[in-house]
């Protein structure tokens, strides 16, 4: 595992935004997951002036969900593929064709949800992952405690998730119990991971993750055992020693 400390925020976006243009630089129709939440926002603001400055064409990526609240439509304000339209396909300019939902307005969920795997196996797995670190060390939605070979599923999301998903939009009423979230067999298994993580809150977490015991409980920790990793952490979620 290789650990990145930066002083702020700012600049583990500009690495962060670095290393995700390098593998599309290098590979323009690489088979990626990149999610939402507040922390992977600076990365995508950086990747798009990238774009704007004719540096990037990341029209060839083929982008897959990683996690969709459940009975959300697409165009629902909620909606996490919503988030990164805008956030993210839009500005970078990748087309709807070249994504491959989570549907989570699905009929049959446990046929949506296989039929992404199918997906996902078609494309020789991920090339590049990159994730966002929850507050009880989930990994997309996969809460804890979350088996290391679980596929992509339907879940019920715990309090702490729910509590964590209301900041985005302002009520703990308006955040659906239930989630689909990409398996952790397929995302242990990409090629290549990118965790970013920001922020004091996340600092015990974060300490979890990286040096405590691998267990289910703390889904996250899983990534010590993958060797392609790189965590990508600002100086207040992972403090030097003379900070703690
Ligand atoms: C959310 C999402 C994750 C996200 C994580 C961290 O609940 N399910 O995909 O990566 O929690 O979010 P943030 O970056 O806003 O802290």
């Amino acid at each position: 595992m290789e650990l990145i400390v930066t002083d702020n925020y700012q600049a583990l976006s500009q690495i962060g935004a670095e290393m995700i243009a390098g593998v599309i630089r290098a590979q323009p129709d690489a088979a990626v997951v990149l999610p939402t939440g507040d922390t992977p926002m600076g990365m995508y603001r950086e990747l798009a002036e990238r774009k704007r400055r004719g540096e990037l064409d990341a029209s060839n990526l083929r982008v897959f969900q990683l996690d969709e609240y459940l009975g959300i439509t697409p165009d629902d304000p909620r909606s996490l593929y919503g988030w990164l339209a805008r956030s993210l396909f839009e500005p970078l300019g990748i087309p709807d064709a070249n994504v491959v939902r989570l549907p989570g307005d699905a009929e049959d969920q446990v046929a949506a949800c296989r039929a992404y795997d199918q997906v996902v196996e078609a494309a020789g797995g991920f090339d590049l992952v990159v994730l966002g670190l929850g507050p009880n060390g989930h990994l997309g939605f996969n809460e804890p405690p979350a088996d290391s070979h679980a596929p992509t599923r339907l879940v019920d999301l715990s309090e702490a998730s729910i509590e964590s998903s209301a900041r985005y939009w302002g009520d703990k009423n308006l955040v659906p119990c239930q989630a689909v979230t990409a398996g952790m067999v397929q995302l242990l298994g990409a090629r290549r991971i990118l965790l970013v993580v920001s922020g004091a809150h996340k600092r015990e977490i974060l300490h979890q993750t990286i040096a405590g015991p691998v267990t289910p409980n703390v889904p996250s920790s899983y990534l010590q055992r993958v060797s392609n990793i790189t965590v990508i952490a600002d100086r207040d979620a992972w403090p030097s020693k003379r900070d703690e």
